[in-house]
């Protein structure tokens, strides 16, 4: 419940505030990134970057082959999920209606409320906070499906590396988005835990909005 507001089923309404392709999509990215990073940190351990490596118990696929089998299997999850989210979020105007407008004066302004406790979060709207955080996620993991490509298949995607620092450019631009991308999922679902009636509605799509 939100502080000195009435949600009583009598005094709100029920709107929809994540359309289906939105709770398809995220929920089927959600599986994705797991397999993805899980299975990432298994190909990372046989020829690690730095000098740690993950412990295997938190690691999918068993060894190296199995592993990267995991991995191309769920990037095709991710990059097809990923297009279709993208197209909907552009052509249906949920990107321009949801995420922006996005000001450097209310990001400003949402970072003192948060800092304050007090960021508001009112039904069926991001704050800008919020919106910053999406749109980074956003542009994190095709960050890090260009990177994988380049990875993948260096030749192939020469030009694509230059931009990268070439193929060791690219792995270490893999790996930095992988961590950004954990640190987006660890941060969001404190987020989730601290205001949990946002959890239902990712699923139903529906919320409860005081009159
Ligand atoms: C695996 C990586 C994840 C990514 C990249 C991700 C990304 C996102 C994005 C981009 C949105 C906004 C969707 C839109 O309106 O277009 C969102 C919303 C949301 N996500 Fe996730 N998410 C992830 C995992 C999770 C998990 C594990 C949970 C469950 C605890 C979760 C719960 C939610 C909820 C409840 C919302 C709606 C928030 C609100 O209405 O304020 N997400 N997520």
């Amino acid at each position: 419940m939100v502080r000195g507001v009435d949600e009583s089923p009598s005094s709100c309404t029920l709107i929809m505030v994540h359309p289906l392709p939105v709770r398809i999509t995220h929920w089927v990215n959600v599986v994705a990134i797991f397999i993805m990073v899980t299975s990432g940190w298994r190909i990372y351990d046989a020829s690690p970057l730095f000098s740690f490596s993950f412990p295997t118990g938190i690691t999918l696929g068993g060894w190296l082959a199995g592993a990267l089998q995991w991995h191309f299997a769920a990037m095709w999850m991710l990059v097809i999920n990923g297009l279709i989210y993208l197209a909907y979020g552009i052509f249906s105007g949920h990107y321009r209606h949801n995420f922006l407008p996005l000001s450097f004066n209310s990001l400003l302004q949402s970072f003192a409320d948060a800092v304050h406790g007090r960021l508001s979060h009112p039904v069926g709207e991001y704050n800008p906070v919020q919106r910053l955080a999406y749109l980074g996620a956003i542009a994190g993991i095709i960050v890090v499906v260009l990177s994988g490509l380049v990875v993948w298949k260096p030749t192939q995607f020469q030009t694509l590396g230059a931009l990268m620092g070439d193929y060791p450019g690219a792995r270490l631009v893999h790996f930095l988005c992988m961590a950004a991308i954990v640190s987006f999922v660890f941060i969001h679902v404190v987020m989730v835990m601290v205001v949990p009636r946002t959890f239902i509605p990712m699923w139903t799509g529906r919320a409860r909005k005081p009159r």
